[in-house]
């Protein structure tokens, strides 16, 4: 029998609805509150150092009201552990941030501040929080995400997502799928996001080694017409048919 993949819900974009505003709705607690009623695995979101969109006491709203996991996903600074430390989230994301970027590029060049980012994973994990690096596809990446004793990883799809129908897309789903098969031969939990829709996550899918979506913008944008709970349940039965 097929495994259950997990969908992690980023509720990002319900914040960046509020915040062009400067009102309080739309409440990224209640789009987080009826995902969760709706079959999200778990409520992800990234708390950006510019803050453009979730902010600081929205974490803590969640982390109080939701009964499935949060996965915080943040750059990899002193005030951003700090903040993991004390919220307490069941997973940590650890991601490379740019301010001028729209949104994560890129995976993370695990060689940067690697001392730092080795001692922040054991802080982590002391606390009982799970890490998970956000990765390139590469055999490189995979095998420092190893050394460095993270517990996961997420694949950055964004490259085979923006060029899901282009033919020479094989290239790009084949380099997940080799890191995604090293990954769980040393023992990482293998996850995957950036960019994906109900297609491109469907393709992904075929890989047995990813256990967890995380995925955002497209679920936000299709919720506009159709609502969060019947986006959330279409998505649900594609990844799991
Ligand atoms: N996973 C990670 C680590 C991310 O940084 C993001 C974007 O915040 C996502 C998943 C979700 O990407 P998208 O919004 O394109 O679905």
């Amino acid at each position: 029998m097929k495994n259950k993949i997990r969908l992690g819900v980023n509720i990002d974009h319900v914040a960046t609805l509020r915040n062009v505003r400067g009102e309080n709705y739309p409440s990224p607690l209640q789009a987080a509150q009826i995902a969760e009623k709706n079959g999200a695995d778990l409520i992800t979101v990234h708390l950006r150092e510019d803050r453009r969109h979730i902010q600081y006491k929205d974490v803590f709203l969640l982390k109080k009201y939701l009964k499935i996991p949060i996965n915080l996903e943040m750059a990899l600074t002193k005030p951003m552990i700090n903040i993991a430390l004390k919220l307490k989230p069941n997973f940590v994301c650890i991601v490379p941030e740019k301010r001028k970027e729209v949104t994560t590029e890129g995976g993370l060049n695990l060689n940067y501040k690697k001392d730092f980012l080795k001692e922040s994973i054991e802080l982590l994990q002391k606390k009982k929080i799970k890490v998970s690096l956000f990765i390139e596809p590469n055999t490189k990446s995979v095998k420092a995400a190893s050394e460095l004793k993270a517990n996961n990883i997420e694949i950055h799809t964004g490259k085979f997502a923006k060029n899901y129908k282009k033919k020479l897309n094989n290239l790009e789903f084949n380099k997940i799928k080799s890191a995604a098969i090293l990954a769980k031969t040393l023992g990482l939990g293998v996850h995957a996001g950036h960019g994906l829709t109900y297609e491109s996550a469907k393709k992904i899918t075929q890989i047995k080694e990813i256990v967890e979506f995380n995925i955002g913008h497209f679920i936000v944008s299709e919720s506009v017409f159709f609502g969060i709970a019947s986006v959330l349940k279409k998505f649900k039965k594609i990844l799991n048919s």
